[in-house]
């Protein structure tokens, strides 16, 4: 099955793959994956692919997968989409959805940009970014995914009134956050800059749970698309 290729060349993450693949991992990635691809789609089909479902959700860097198998298991009527191209994160996830049989899951296992670039207009109801990578040097702030041109990407395919939530747990980069969100008008703050609480149905994510055993308190930071 086709999948979308990324012609960035400035990248928003880090390494692509780290320890080798088990047997079982490798045998995830060959048979269910390609199964589970977001495929290039044609004007039309992207609302006949969503028609049986009540919404569809996007997980931008889902890491391990642990929160997108959480939400998807809990909502079954919402078609569930999850870019990473951390292969390692790619395999793990499709292990947690091989083991609870999950069916509405698609991945696209590489860099998100394109994949905003090809859905159609007001198309998403819900975005997650969840502990973003922060790049830490003044040097590589270029490479924050939380920027002005993803924020105008996801103001043309998010719904009106559809959420958006953006958590770190990085003081630097939730100044960065807050103030991106606030320059960019079509978003509207659910809660202030200063970070809510996650909702009661919230999966902690594996970056989330280390910083919280390090005693750092997460932002959570929760938007919505304008109406105009
Ligand atoms: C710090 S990790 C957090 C992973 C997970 N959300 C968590 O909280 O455990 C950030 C993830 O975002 C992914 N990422 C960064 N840029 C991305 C992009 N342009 N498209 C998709 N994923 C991206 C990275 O590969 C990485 O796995």
């Amino acid at each position: 099955m086709q999948i979308l290729k990324h012609p960035r060349t400035l990248r928003s993450f880090g390494r692509v793959k780290a320890r080798p693949l088990t047997d079982q991992q490798q045998h995830l990635i060959d048979h269910l994956l390609p199964q589970l691809c977001v495929t290039p789609l044609h004007d039309g089909q992207w609302e006949a692919w969503a028609a049986p479902y009540h919404a569809v959700w996007l997980e931008i860097g889902f890491g391990g997968g642990e929160h997108l198998v959480s939400i998807a298991q809990r909502y079954p009527e919402i078609l569930c989409l999850g870019a990473e191209p951390f292969l390692n994160g790619v395999a793990q996830c499709l292990r947690g959805i091989d083991e609870a049989k999950i069916t509405n899951i698609a991945l696209h296992p590489h860099d998100v940009h394109p994949l905003l670039d090809a859905m159609p207009d007001a198309y998403l109801n819900r975005v997650d970014i969840l502990f973003p990578d922060p790049w830490r040097k003044r040097a590589h702030y270029k490479r924050r995914i939380i920027n002005p041109a993803l924020l105008a990407r996801l103001s043309r395919i998010m719904r009106p009134h559809a959420s958006l939530w953006i958590a770190t747990d990085h003081r630097d980069y939730a100044a960065w956050i807050a103030r991106h969100c606030t320059e960019q008008t079509a978003f509207t703050w659910v809660n202030q800059e200063d970070g809510a609480t996650p909702p009661n149905d919230w999966h902690p994510t594996r970056y989330q749970m280390k910083a919280e055993a390090q005693g750092i308190a997460p932002v959570f930071f929760h938007l919505t698309r304008s109406s105009t």
